[in-house]
């Protein structure tokens, strides 16, 4: 099922950092009692309220099928950032949970990879129906801990549950193959086994179907996990392993630790016993993962930052690009790694397309995404907007114009304006790193080979778009660009069916469709001889 959203895409992103090795830990000793009679407005209490009552509401850790405090009591607050209320203490875990939630995945491992794939098939279906029962429930907690309007939280919900219902599917299709012997009495096998254990480090932009996307393959193959999300969005996670649980999923197939990241992933990857790592986060944090996954020569995939270039040519239909570039930019807030970074717009069409884009962006709705009719959510918090802002001052200092927008919401907190700069040029800060927010940064260009040239000048490559009518231009660019994903005349391109990943700097692997499998799965080369 295609990501469709709100107002056909809007999702906000800031840095998408969810583990970073360096960060400051926000642990605390409170009780958490105290803190939520104290922080918590009539607002967030009542919706909080709701979610309690439907049991999805969890604040421990999942190690071995049981809920579990940190050993040491701690607490990490997670906060609506669209009123800074505190909505949770949850535990904050470090090295010695997540050993134990390692050492059950280990243990679980033995009887999960066991099953029959059918077996296996059977209780994913049943989670993806218990994530489709309480999607409007988790679509909540999205919208509470995360921030995009309740109508595309909800559409996440059911985006990351397509990913169970497909690998539930595929699970049954993890075939083998028979290779021709080149010797009378050999025959030769091909056989697919599963990794093992999987360490799984999710961000806090998807707070759901990042981790599906994940856990949806991996427990098909027969893998068993230890899931680390984000420490700004683990309510989310917490719920979805809690149905998990609810659907047959036993205990030590899917832990859930959270809190202090550096420890938790530096234990991930010591762990002899961990046989592959996959993360979805920020550039930097992959390329610590894949250095310390070397120790022990794990498997990795990593789903890193983009920088989609997204082309509007001249023969481009103008309505088309205008609702293909708003879906790609202002998706989630501008928060995700697909989202256009840099809109290359060819001067035969420069005045018109920021003209009509700037107005269709004028109509974006900022808000409290409880509230209805807001398309544009706040940003993560209060480091995300900085950044915006100091992209958006370097760029006009720069000779940038700005077109619309351009500054702090009046809302405040960390909403931020709807903003269309014109004249950047590739050089600008802008233009060489993700934004992770909603400003649409639009570049002049003239030649089809210029345009190439722009979008391919970058380390990274995950997401590109072209606007075009020509059924020519669209092969040709298409094949000349150096990204792993690329939307023709269409700004919205993320589904559980079709590869996700990125060229050069933005990954290693795919994430979903068929291709998804082979990430958790070690092929087998078996000979037998004396078969004449
Ligand atoms: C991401 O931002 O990492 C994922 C976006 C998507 O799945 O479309």
């Amino acid at each position: 099922m295609f990501a469709r959203t709100i107002h056909r895409g809007s999702r906000i992103h800031s840095y998408r950092s969810s583990f970073s090795l360096s960060n400051s830990l926000r642990c605390n000793n409170h009780s958490s009692a105290d803190l939520l009679r104290r922080e918590m407005s009539t607002e967030t209490e009542s919706i909080v309220a709701r979610l309690k009552s439907s049991g999805l509401f969890q604040t421990k850790g999942l190690i071995g099928g049981k809920w579990t405090d940190a050993y040491d009591g701690r607490t990490i607050e997670v906060n609506n950032p669209a009123s800074g209320d505190v909505i949770a203490s949850v535990a904050c875990m470090g090295e010695r949970e997540t050993k134990d939630a390692i050492s059950s995945a280990y243990e679980a491992f033995r009887h999960w990879s066991k099953l029959t794939a059918a077996d296996r098939s059977g209780r994913l279906r049943n989670w993806y129906n218990l994530l489709m029962a309480h999607k409007e429930e988790l679509g909540q907690l999205i919208t509470l801990e995360q921030g995009k309007p309740l109508k595309e939280a909800i559409g996440e919900v059911t985006y990351g549950a397509t990913f169970i219902e497909f690998f539930a599917e595929e699970a049954k299709r993890v075939y083998g193959d028979i290779i021709p012997s080149p010797l009378p009495d050999r025959r030769l096998f091909v056989l697919k086994q599963p990794v093992g254990v999987v360490g799984a480090v999710t961000p806090w932009n998807f707070p759901l179907a990042m981790i599906t996307r994940k856990v949806g393959p991996a427990l098909a193959c027969g893998c068993t996990v230890v899931i680390k999300p984000s420490e700004l969005t683990p309510l989310t996670a917490l719920a979805a392993a809690e149905l998990a649980l609810q659907s047959g999923i036993p205990p030590g197939v899917l832990n859930v630790v959270m809190g202090d990241a550096p420890t938790i992933g530096t234990s991930l990857m010591e762990s002899p016993q961990v046989r592959k790592i996959t993360f979805t986060g920020s550039t930097a944090v992959g390329k610590k993962l894949m250095a310390g996954a070397a120790e022990t020569v794990k498997k990795v995939s990593l789903e890193l930052g983009g920088n989609a270039p997204c082309i509007i040519f001249d023969d481009a239909d103008l309505e088309v690009a205008v609702k293909g570039s708003l879906a790609t930019k202002f998706r989630n807030s501008g928060q995700t790694c697909v989202c256009a970074n840099r809109i290359l717009v060819q001067e035969g069409i420069y005045e018109k397309f920021t003209n009509a884009f700037s107005k269709a962006v004028q109509n974006l709705k900022v808000g409290n995404g409880f509230d209805e009719g807001v398309t544009l959510g706040p940003l993560i918090n209060e480091a995300a907007v900085q950044k915006v802002e100091s992209f958006v001052q370097d760029a006009i200092s720069k000779g940038a114009k700005t077109l619309l927008g351009g500054r702090r919401h009046s809302l405040g907190m960390t909403f931020y304006e709807p903003t269309v700069i014109g004249d950047v040029k590739n050089e600008m800060l802008i233009a060489r790193q993700e934004v992770f927010g909603p400003v649409a940064p639009v570049l002049r260009f003239k030649t089809e080979e210029e345009a190439i040239q722009i979008a391919n000048d970058t380390t990274a490559g995950l997401a590109a778009y072209i606007f075009t009518n020509s059924i020519q231009r669209s092969w040709r660019v298409s094949e000349a660009l150096e990204y792993g994903i690329v939307g023709v005349n269409e700004g919205l391109v993320s589904t559980e069916v079709a590869p996700f990943g990125g060229f050069k700097q933005s990954g290693l692997g795919r994430e979903g469709s068929k291709y998804g499998l082979d990430e958790y799965l070690e092929i087998k080369y078996v000979c037998m001889g004396n078969m004449g």
